[in-house]
Parts: structure tokens; sequence; C-alpha cells
């Protein structure tokens, strides 16, 4: 396939490029418009394969839109804000992306008459007590970022409802592995532990999550590009439910930290308490997922454990003001744990 893939120098888009290039054969045009989340590093291992271009530029750019689409027959987009936390305190680029640049990238499929995969999250559906959302549970999303990902969601099945468009929607649950920008959770907790820096959980650490190994999501995406049905909704969820006080615990014991450096502090606004998802519709096209937490989060830790390279300059940068803004005390600077 020729596939135009947004976003694909962040965390899930880039573990997507790698096996459509390498496992696939694809060729692939990678737009991002290379925010704080964003590198062209994660794309390394497939920036001299032929067949692979890679287009600075934003989702809402329509002029790099038209460039980048250049003779694609399908589009993936992965371009989005993505932490909740800063879709709290700064929520404007997640409006602008959202909205605005999901509307271009529609147009654009439109007017070439391509197949739209729109990738998007558990988070649309908000927090469910007991039991999963199938895809039609009613939409409920609790923060800025999620009700901005509905929206996108809502406006890609208009698309396919009212033009025809051959769109689709892939809706994973919490994504971890290799390549995750180090504000979220896992990463978070890996690098301050191998620091031996304070491991800081939200309120009571209770928040329940359905985790799902980048590699298995990415493959799910792929699954629904090739066999999906135009006009519906996929749930790409993974094998595993924990509590994030006990993935922090799991994390504590494969780095060899101290479980004094686990430290509560105020939850976030609005946390949802707990996100599922059934994915019997995405496992009904052949899809399933492969890797088991406890497997998936041992590699994980030893990827990071592994590629000082890939997280010592985000860790030295403006990682750091980030981290005090959001935490209220600096990161430490001196590995405790590493040799
Ligand atoms: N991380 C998760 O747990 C998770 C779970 C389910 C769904 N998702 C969805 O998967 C997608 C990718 O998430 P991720 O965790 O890889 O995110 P990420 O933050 O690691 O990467 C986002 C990428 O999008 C790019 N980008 C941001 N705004 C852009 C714009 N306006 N134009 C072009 N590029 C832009 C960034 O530069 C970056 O490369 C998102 O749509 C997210 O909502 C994520």
């Amino acid at each position: 396939m020729k596939l135009l893939v947004c976003g694909g120098a962040g965390f899930i888009g880039s573990n997507f490029v790698r096996q459509r290039v390498l496992e696939h054969g694809d060729a692939v045009t990678v737009l991002d418009k290379l925010t704080y989340a964003g590198r062209e590093e994660n794309l390394r291992d497939v920036a001299d394969r032929d067949g692979y271009r890679f287009v600075r530029g934003g989702i809402e750019d329509a002029a790099a839109v038209a460039d980048a689409t250049e003779g694609a027959n399908a589009v993936v987009n992965f371009a989005a804000e993505t932490h909740v936390d800063r879709s709290i305190s700064e929520p404007d680029a997640f409006i602008r992306t959202h909205a605005m640049g999901t509307f271009v990238l529609l147009e654009a499929a439109r007017s070439r008459g391509i197949r739209y995969v729109q990738v998007s999250t558990d988070e649309v559906y908000g927090s469910i007590e007991d039991g999963s959302f199938t895809e039609s549970s009613p939409l409920a999303p609790s923060s800025p970022y999620s009700a901005t990902k509905a929206g996108a969601d809502l406006l890609v099945g208009s698309y396919h409802h009212t033009y025809g468009l051959e769109a689709l929607i892939c809706r994973g649950s919490n994504n971890y592995g290799p390549y995750q920008y180090p504000e979220k959770l896992i990463p978070l907790m890996i690098l301050n532990a191998l620091h031996g820096d304070a491991l800081p959980v939200y309120g009571d650490g209770m928040q329940v999550r359905n985790w799902i190994y980048v590699e298995d999501f990415a493959r799910g995406i792929g699954h629904v590009l090739e066999h999906g049905v135009p006009g519906h909704a996929y749930n790409v969820g993974g094998p595993d439910e924990a509590a994030n006080i006990e993935v922090v615990r799991r994390i504590v014991e494969l780095t060899g930290a101290s479980e004094g450096l686990i430290e509560y502090v105020t939850d976030r606004p609005g946390h949802d308490r707990r996100y599922s998802l059934g994915s019997e519709k995405s496992r009904a096209l052949g899809w399933s997922p492969q890797v088991r937490f406890d497997d998936g989060l041992e590699r994980t830790v030893a990827w990071y454990r592994d590629n000082h390279e890939w997280w010592e300059p985000i860790r030295s940068g403006d990682y750091r003001a980030y981290y005090e803004r959001q935490y209220g005390r600096a990161l430490g600077e001196r590995l405790e744990t590493l040799d």
C-alpha cells in the first residue's frame, strides 16, 4: 500500500510505520509537525528505505497535507496532542489539531477518494465502573483531550455518512512500550525509578487501565486498515487491566528501586477511574493481542534501560521545566540504579 501516516514521528505512529515498512513493504509518507512529542529519530531505522518520505507540517495546514497526500491510497491519522494533563492546563492545541486538523485531512481524503483511518482512544467513552465498553456505547468524554478526540470521531463518522468516504475509526486502550515520551505513566515511572527520583502517584493510585503493548495496537490498526468495514469503529484493547499503583509497584521490582520512592500526590482534576474495552469486533477481523502485560512491561523496562541515547536529550531538555510545573519539584540528574 502507499500510506500517508500523520503523526508518524510519535510513539504509536513510529511503531506503526516501522511495521508497515519493514513487515509489509508499504511505501510510507509521514506528515508530522514535530511537536515536543514527535522526533525524526524515532524513524531512523526506516528513513533510508525505498518509498519512505518525511514531510514536516501540521495536519491543519492544507498545503502541507496536499503535498504529503500525493500518491497515497490511504491515510492513517495518529497526529494529536495526547497528554491529558496538558489538555487541562493548555487546551488550545488540542482543539486546533483534533478539530481543524482532522477536518483538513478528511477533506484531502474525500477529494482524492482514498481510505481514511482515524486513530482514537478508549477515553472517548469516559469512565466505567464494571464491564467493558463496546463500539455502540455512548461517547461521554471527561477531559479536553478526550472531548476533542470524540469530536474528531464524530466528524469522521459524518464524512462516511454524508459523503460516502471510506472512513474507519480504531479506538485503542492505554499503550505502553518503546519510544513513549516520558510524561506518560509507564516511562515516567521507569525513568524516575532508574534515577532514584520520587515516583509521583495521582490520588489513591487505584485508577484502572486496560494496557496494550504498542506493537499489538499498531497491528490492530493495520488490520482495521486492511479488513475493516467503512463507516465502522473498532475497539482495540489490551489483554490485561491493572491499577496504576500496581503498575508502579511492578516497575519498582523490575528496576530494583526502593518502594520508598512512591509518593502520593494531588489527583488530576476529573480523573477517570477505570477504562475497559471489549474488542470482539476487531478480534472477529482476525486480530488478537499477543503480549501479556507482565511480559510487555519487562520488555519496556529493558528498552529504556538500554536506550539512554533516546531519552537523555528529552530528560535534560524542555521536559525538565514541564516536570517542575506539573509536580512542583525538579528531576534528579544522576542515574541511581543504572550501571
Ligand atoms: N498513547 C496511548 O495510550 C493512546 C491510546 C489510544 C489512542 N491513542 C491515540 O493514538 C495517537 C498517537 O498517540 P501517541 O501516544 O503516539 O502520541 P504522541 O504524543 O507520542 O505522538 C503524537 C504525534 O503527533 C504529532 N502531531 C501533533 N500535532 C500535530 C499536528 N497538528 N500535525 C501533525 N502532527 C502533529 C506529534 O509531533 C507526534 O509525533 C493519538 O491520536 C492518540 O489519541 C493513544
